[in-house]
């Protein structure tokens, strides 16, 4: 959850590492720091809150001679977030300094033992255990790298870690177990960081480090090693097709509202190569050798869970492929969970590092199950151990709430479903919608949601004017918008602080109907679709309690509420793929005009890779 980040070149590396932990940010902002090597000893310079703060102690200090530094933004996990707990931290002796993503789980254990021969602790963190465990190690293993490699297999959890030492001031090294750690090369320069972003001013050219895998750089050199027996290991690299306006803001407020108004361009990049040229079937190589599952289980966390269970309802639907759909977090403690022959497990996750998830993957497969992963992030931890990985496309989502994630996840699904349906051959096609009419639907809506973003915006933007005063919020929807209920609560909480809850339109009779009142509004999803009169009726039944009703719908259907807004026609179930942005925009304009951090909401992080 944590972002780190090394660099060794020609460049005056604290000014590149403080850039690098910019882009770093979203992966945690509690406190952040750097250290590098200046008259032969160490400064390590921290600061509580946001990177600004360690900008301005940096701004007294003279960084300018060092060409070897690293630095790392964090998100509490052991010890509250305050200064002594920032990274990086170094060995008693003042000879290594570390910093670290993830969670060595052994670390009181650890601790003791070298509390008893004398160490002392500044910190509550499991990463100063690390750093003087190294130190320790180093007492039989003067080589740096061999102490370092012992220090690791001593370690249990999951880590990224960069390492630098005094005495060597123009190499670090790194190391990865169950953590994100990307190794960028340069021109005379080279990198390690937690996501490509942070170095992708300067380079393209990428290695997807393994777990396990240890890492010693120079500005002209790199070695890579095997942690086990430190045997070395030559990984081809590879060169990233994103650029750097991907990663940045143009011209937008923020990053969220970019990636909101990047969707259609995101569907777009979906649908590339995935239909075929006579737009009459789907294409999904990466699935032709693998059978049709007869059963799906669906694991995921957050927004992407949201997209499972709006994906459910279309390969139900349309591929007549059972689902079920799990909670990662839930679904890894299922101890006696058995998958029978041709069931599958997709696991959905846009960071593809999810510790949850990726831990379901791994029970996933080791009860024998083919595995799928759908994600963004190319090289992840996901992508790397599923049986076949299906990328999404969406580019480098910044903004900490997942918007263009998940419209990229729901598209995906829907190809999916139509890919199996042709697959199974079997389902009774006149009962249902032609493919290729299903295909051309797929097909237009870059251009629907293109059409129609800016009108929402403004729609968006006068609610949030109207709402903002609430403490509360309802979400309800019926069927497949149900999950895009629960999504736009999701949205409106993280971002806003306001409570809101999403329900399922039906099951508000069944207790939360007691909390409403005309100072908690509703905010309906009521598409015209065959579940619009039920939906309606719900409506209703708020209003008879004098709940203020916001209802997002079609033109044309017969409905009354305190703010109706339309939305373009798509058939059903497609019309989440303009629901979703119109529940993103109306969070984002609420917490914009509350004065809310939209891009780093408190106490979250993109990326969550504990437990
Ligand atoms: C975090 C993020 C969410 C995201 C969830 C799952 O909580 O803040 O936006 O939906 O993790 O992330 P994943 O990368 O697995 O989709």
């Amino acid at each position: 959850m944590c972002g780190i980040i090394g660099y060794v070149g020609r460049r005056p590396a604290v000014p590149v590492v403080v850039e690098g932990l910019h882009r770093l940010e979203y992966r945690g902002y509690d406190s952040a720091g750097v250290a590098f090597v200046r008259n032969n000893s160490f400064r390590v310079i921290r600061a509580k809150g946001k990177l600004g703060a360690l900008e301005e102690k940096l701004a007294s200090e003279q960084t300018t001679t060092a060409t070897c530094a690293m630095g790392h933004t964090r998100w509490a996990t052991h010890g509250v977030p305050a200064e002594r707990n920032a990274h990086p931290h170094c060995s008693n002796d003042d000879s290594l300094a570390i910093v670290h993503n993830g969670i060595i789980e052994n670390f009181q254990e650890l601790k003791a033992e070298l509390a008893a021969k004398g160490y002392v602790f500044y910190s509550e963190t499991d990463t100063e255990v690390l750093v003087n465990l190294i130190a320790e190690c180093r007492k039989d293993e003067p080589e740096l790298l061999r102490a370092f490699a012992a220090a690791l297999r001593r370690a249990r959890g999951a880590y990224a870690v960069c390492l630098m030492e005094r005495n060597a001031p123009d190499t670090f090294y790194a190391a990865r177990m169950s953590a994100p750690l990307i190794f960028g090369l340069g021109t005379g320069e080279n990198f390690a960081a937690s996501d490509i972003p942070a170095f992708l001013p300067y380079t393209r050219k990428v290695i997807f480090l393994d777990d396990g895998d240890i890492v010693r750089a120079t500005a002209r050199d790199y070695d890579i090693f095997r942690l086990e027996n430190l045997e070395p290991v030559a990984h081809e690299p590879q060169t990233v097709l994103w650029d750097m306006q991907a990663a940045q803001k143009n011209g937008y407020r923020h990053y969220m509202l970019k990636e909101i108004f990047e969707q259609p361009r995101v569907m777009t990049d979906v649908l590339a190569g995935r239909i075929s040229e006579q737009g009459d079937s789907v294409l999904f190589p990466e699935l032709d050798s693998l059978p049709v599952p007869v059963r799906l289980h669906i694991v995921a966390c957050g927004t992407s869970w949201h997209s499972a269970l709006w994906g459910r309802h279309l390969l139900e639907d349309w591929a007549r492929i059972p689902v079920q759909v799990e909670i990662a977090s839930e679904f890894r403690h299922r101890d006696n969970f058995l998958f029978e022959r041709d069931e599958m497990a997709l696991v959905i996750s846009q960071s593809g590092e999810t510790a949850d998830t990726l831990a379901a993957l791994r029970i996933a497969r080791e009860r024998g199950a083919t595995v799928i992963g759908l994600c963004n992030i190319i090289g992840s931890s996901i992508a790397r151990e599923a049986t076949a990985v299906l990328y999404t496309q969406a580019g480098p989502e910044i903004s900490v709430a997942s918007t263009k994630a998940m419209c990229s996840q729901m598209l995906m699904l829907a190809l999916l479903a139509l890919y199996w349906q042709a697959r199974r051959g079997n389902t009774d096609e006149s009962r249902q919608i032609p493919r290729g009419q299903r295909i051309s639907a797929l097909v237009s809506l870059p251009a629907v949601l293109g059409d129609a973003l800016s009108a929402m915006h403004e729609k968006a933007r006068e609610l949030s004017r109207k709402y903002a005063k609430a403490d509360n919020f309802f979400y309800l929807g019926r069927g497949h918008c149900f999950p895009l209920a629960l999504e736009g609560a999701l949205k409106l909480k993280e971002l806003s602080y306001i409570h809101a809850e999403g329900y399922a339109a039906g099951e508000m009779k069944h207790g939360p109907i007691a909390l409403v009142d005309p100072a908690f509004p509703t905010f309906a999803i009521a598409p015209d679709d065959p579940l619009f009169p039920k939906t309606k009726s719900n409506i209703v039944e708020v209003q008879a309690r004098q709940g203020k009703v916001i209802a997002l719908t079609n033109e044309g259907t017969d409905l009354s509420a305190d703010d109706i807004w339309t939305i373009p026609r798509l058939p059903s179930p497609l019309a989440g793929f303009v629901v979703l942005p119109a529940l993103q925009l109306f969070s984002y304009e609420m917490a914009d005009y509350l004065g809310k951090d939209v891009d780093q909401p408190r106490n979250l992080a993109k990326s969550v890779t504990v437990e």
